[in-house]
């Protein structure tokens, strides 16, 4: 044969692979770029590369203020992370960043090794596994606790199909599974207005777990509770950790003492410092814009 046969030859089969690659939905490289062409089901998320979340230089400006500046973080499956910083730091949008409410300017925002979610809207973000709990309950205040777990079994897309649901034996473990975790199985058939504010804000965690979440985004979870509620929120959390991701901001330094490994801490928009809390809190750039106050 000769050397421009051989060509020929190695050009055939290397055009073959790439179609064949392309059916499959993978590039040549099998590096990032693979997620792009690759359906994202629910309950998929590739974590083999050790991380449920990603974000690279992620920035976003309001007005030419820069409120995430150049931001990188990234969390491991099954972490509590904890994030403070002070007000304006730019936590609760990052939460909008992650959850498709706000857009960055650039960046990258990965979910496992292959989801983009850049390229997904705030409802298909909370579809894929990624919960979140902003700080003021919204719970159905007419309904029972027990009818407010079952509705969360639905996305809003399904509510036609909850009018006339009835509920399978696997659904109702897991709503008996749920009350137990959130402490509010004695409650059952209490209207959800009356409840106590940690015992709305414990339900509307039971909400986002009837999803099964992979992560759970939550934003000052414990504001305005009792001592003996932050408590239990604290044990609700470590019981949550290893089964779901958490991303937990708060300003209330004992609970984050009680639940925390690893403290991110933010200021201006990217990443201060980060380590245990011990270890942030005798960072002196901390003390300064932060704990020192
Ligand atoms: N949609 C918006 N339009 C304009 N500015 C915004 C918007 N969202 C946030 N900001 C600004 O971005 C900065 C970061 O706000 P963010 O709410 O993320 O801070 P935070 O760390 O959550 O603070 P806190 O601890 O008070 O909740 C603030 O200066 C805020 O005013
Ligand atoms: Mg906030």
């Amino acid at each position: 044969m000769t050397p421009d046969l051989l060509e020929q030859g190695a050009k055939r089969v290397e055009a073959r692979m790439a179609a064949l690659a392309a059916k499959e939905g993978k590039t040549e490289s099998g590096g990032r770029a693979a997620g792009f062409s690759r359906i994202a089901t629910p309950g998929q998320v590739d974590v083999t590369h050790g991380r449920i979340l990603y974000l690279e230089d992620v920035c976003v400006s309001f007005d030419g203020f820069k409120a995430i500046n150049n931001l990188s973080l990234d969390i491991a499956p099954g972490e509590l992370r904890c994030i403070i910083g002070p007000n304006g730091a730019g936590k609760t949008t990052m939460m909008d960043i992650i959850t498709g409410k706000t857009r960055p300017d650039s960046g990258t925002v990965y979910f496992g090794s292959t989801i983009d979610l850049l390229r997904y809207t705030e409802p298909q973000i909370a579809e894929l596994g990624i919960g979140r709990k902003f700080q003021k309950p919204t719970v159905f205040e007419q309904l029972t606790v027990f009818e407010n777990l079952e509705l969360a079994l639905f996305t809003d897309k399904h509510v036609k199909a909850s009018l006339f649901f009835k509920l399978d034996s696997v659904q109702s473990d897991r709503i008996a599974e749920v009350l137990h975790t959130i402490h509010l199985a004695d409650s059952v058939l209490r209207t959800a207005g009356n409840l106590s504010h940690g015992q709305k804000q414990w339900l509307e965690i039971g909400m986002l777990l009837m999803q099964d979440p992979k992560l759970l985004l939550l934003d000052e979870p414990v504001a305005g509770m009792t001592d003996e509620e932050t408590e239990r929120t604290a044990e609700l959390f470590l019981s949550l950790k290893g089964k779901h991701s958490l991303m937990v901001v708060e300003h209330d330094m004992s609970f984050i003492r009680t639940i925390s490994e690893i403290v991110t801490v933010l200021c201006d928009g990217s990443v201060l410092a980060q380590g245990t809390l011990d270890q942030v809190q005798a960072d002196e750039r901390v003390i300064e814009v932060y704990l020192g106050r």
